[in-house]
């Protein structure tokens, strides 16, 4: 059955997620799967070469890296296959075939794509790669038919077009082979977008980001650095919670924290003893995850990403024969 099916991935541009990663997708991915859905786990190491295909080693040795942090936090390979974008070759097919029925427009006015275009400079020396990496993620998706996708605020807009690209291909040639699937993002928009360090969205590439497998003597260095209300320099001057990374992590982390977000905002506590308690939440919710990551020794990891590979490559086969016979080819 497609009907509780999920498809969720992260690129391997990094060795590390983090808490970021974790709150807008990886969390979620963890609830479903205990809510008895069918998760499909994907580290997307292709997507990864978009930005680095100048080391691209780095990308495949993080893949392995990436897939241990699923499994620390919480994703049981038994019941939701963990594998590598790159170990199941019908990605690559399906990105090409529906690269042939999508719109230039549709991919050149994607948010991403205008970003990283202003940070490159000349389209002269713009990889063909970067403008199709909605394409792919969409051949990522589709070849699932999953019922949702969860992830952070930031990919609603390529997920759109990954639906519209489905019914273009249903359309032209009159089949329901991809049904529209839904986008899961976290209700709380603190965690659909969790702000980093300087309350910039976190993002590897800010350097403003707390991992996962940080150690707990990190976590607190971080927390000591973080974004405060500026103008509160004393105890007794009032905090505004909503602008101060400190307090955004405890509204998430820590069970107490309407009565700590009162107390900032009534000058009755000061950025210290914020910083203490959210050191002391941050470091207690993810010690479990911080263990079994310490555990997972490479050789696990490898049984569990062939199997993963095994398991997702069938559900792409099945998928890929409609589409043949659908083009008629
Ligand atoms: P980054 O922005 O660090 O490069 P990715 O683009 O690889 O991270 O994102 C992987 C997943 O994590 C996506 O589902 C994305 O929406 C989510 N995500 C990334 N950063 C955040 C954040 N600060 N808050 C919530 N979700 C995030
Ligand atoms: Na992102």
């Amino acid at each position: 059955t497609t009907s509780k099916r999920i498809l969720s991935g992260m690129r391997s541009s990094n060795p590390r997620l983090h808490i970021g990663n974790y709150e807008g997708a990886l969390r979620n991915w963890v609830d479903l799967q205990e809510q008895g859905y069918h998760m499909f786990c994907m580290v997307a190491d292709w997507h990864a070469l978009t930005t680095m295909y100048e080391n691209a080693g780095e990308v495949s040795r993080n893949a392995r890296e990436v897939a241990k942090d699923y499994v620390a936090a919480g994703i049981d390979p038994v019941r939701s296959p963990v594998f590598i974008q790159s170990h199941v070759k019908e990605h690559a097919e399906l990105h090409m075939l529906l690269s042939m029925i999508t719109p230039l427009g549709w991919l050149e006015r994607t948010p991403t794509y205008k970003e990283k275009q202003a940070d490159l400079g000349s389209a002269e020396r713009e990889p063909y790669g970067l403008l199709g990496y909605p394409v792919l993620q969409t051949a990522d998706i589709l070849l699932y038919k999953p019922y949702g996708v969860p992830v952070g605020r930031d990919q609603a807009p390529h997920l759109e077009i990954g639906n519209d690209i489905g019914q273009r291909f249903n359309r032209l040639y009159n089949v329901e082979v991809f049904p529209e699937y839904k986008y899961l993002i976290p209700q709380d928009e603190t965690r659909a977008k969790l702000p980093g360090l300087d309350m910039r969205k976190m993002s590897k590439s800010y350097d403003n980001c707390i991992y996962l497998s940080d150690t707990e003597d990190q976590t607190a260095e971080k927390i000591k650095s973080a974004f405060t209300t500026p103008t509160k320099i004393r105890k007794t001057d009032p905090g505004i919670p909503e602008g101060c990374a400190v307090c955004q992590y405890l509204k998430v982390y820590s069970p107490t924290w309407q009565t700590q977000w009162q107390e900032d905002r009534d000058g009755l506590r000061g950025c210290m003893q914020n910083k203490k308690e959210c050191t002391e939440a941050i470091n207690e919710y993810f010690r479990p995850m911080r263990q079994r990551r310490a555990q997972l020794d490479d050789a696990t990891i490898e049984g569990i990403l062939a199997d993963g590979a095994i398991r997702a490559r069938e559900v792409a086969q099945a998928t890929m024969s409609e589409v043949r016979a659908a083009m008629g080819i």
